[in-house]
């Protein structure tokens, strides 16, 4: 199976990366079509560098379109001519629909895919849909390369890809978000920068993980650790009186929007 990468930036260069660290695919079968320098430090040979397209697009099997939205339209006036009808596309652009990418490409069998940042150390979350062009066997083979940088599910309904958009593409930002709250909050109590960031750190390792290993709700754990009089009762108290639930499904839910305006 031969592949090509398309932009090779963040999200080319951790496919790239993630497809070899795995052995899924060799050096050898992965090309890349790049406007910028050339880069070898993954063992991918020179002579797989492309920097214009050429009629050699029609011979992977898989295409992988990881440009900015912005550059798409460019970039598919230029590709457009060398793709058939055989060769299965996987973007992960934000917000460029299927029905774009098949009518911008004039090919049928295409993946569209939303990964987020921590692919970059194989611990991605990706969301993906396809057209009905891409059967069965072929779904497999790009679920399998989509969780050689993490986990993924597929959705039978492309609106799902906006709001994973919402949810777990942008989730890692809020979570930050929070840490950065709590750590300012540590250095306010006293903690050394690098104590506060610690402290926080390794608490949201260890609630998820927590979480991830047992059966238990979010709200059963919530329970275990604010006791009644408590102090964590009295931190939640905060949170409730100040309607932070409601925040965080209105930011969803404008970030969902945005996703979806992007779009059209
Ligand atoms: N980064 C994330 O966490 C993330 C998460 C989910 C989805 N995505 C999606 O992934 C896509 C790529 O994001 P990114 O962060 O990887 O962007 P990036 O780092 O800017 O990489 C994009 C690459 O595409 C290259 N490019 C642009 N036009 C090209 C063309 N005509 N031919 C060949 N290469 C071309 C750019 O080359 P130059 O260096 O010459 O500009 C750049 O290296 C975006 O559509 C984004 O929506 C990203």
């Amino acid at each position: 199976m031969k592949i090509i990468i398309v932009g090779f930036g963040n999200m080319g260069k951790t496919y790239a990366n993630s497809f070899i660290s795995s052995r899924f695919i060799l050096q050898n079968d992965i090309f890349v079509l790049t406007r910028s320098k050339k880069e070898t430090d993954l063992g991918i040979p020179e002579a797989n560098f492309l920097e214009n397209p050429t009629a050699k697009i029609g011979l992977y099997d898989i295409i992988i379109l990881a440009v900015k939205p912005q550059d798409f339209s460019d970039l598919a006036l230029r590709i457009a001519p060398f793709i058939n009808q055989n060769q299965i596309v996987l973007s992960v652009m934000a917000g460029v629909t299927i029905e774009t990418l098949k009518s911008k490409l004039g090919c049928s069998k295409i993946v569209r895919s939303m990964p987020n940042i921590p692919t970059q150390i194989g611990k991605g979350m990706t969301v993906f849909t396809a057209s009905n062009q891409v059967d069965r066997k072929e779904l497999f083979i790009i679920q399998n390369l989509i969780n050689t940088t993490g986990k993924s599910i597929y959705v039978e309904n492309e609106k799902l890809i906006d709001a994973a958009t919402a949810i777990s593409g942008s989730g890692p930002a809020y979570v930050f978000y929070f840490m950065n709250s709590m750590i300012k909050a540590a250095s306010k109590l006293g903690f050394t920068q690098s104590e506060a960031e610690l402290l926080v750190n390794q608490t949201f390792m260890g609630a998820v993980d927590l979480q991830n290993s047992s059966a238990l709700s979010n709200e059963e754990w919530i329970k275990k650790v604010a006791s009644k009089g408590g102090t964590t009762e009295q931190a939640l108290l905060v949170f409730e009186n100040n309607l932070v639930e409601n925040f965080i499904i209105e930011a969803v839910f404008a970030a969902n929007n945005r996703a979806i305006e992007l779009g059209s």
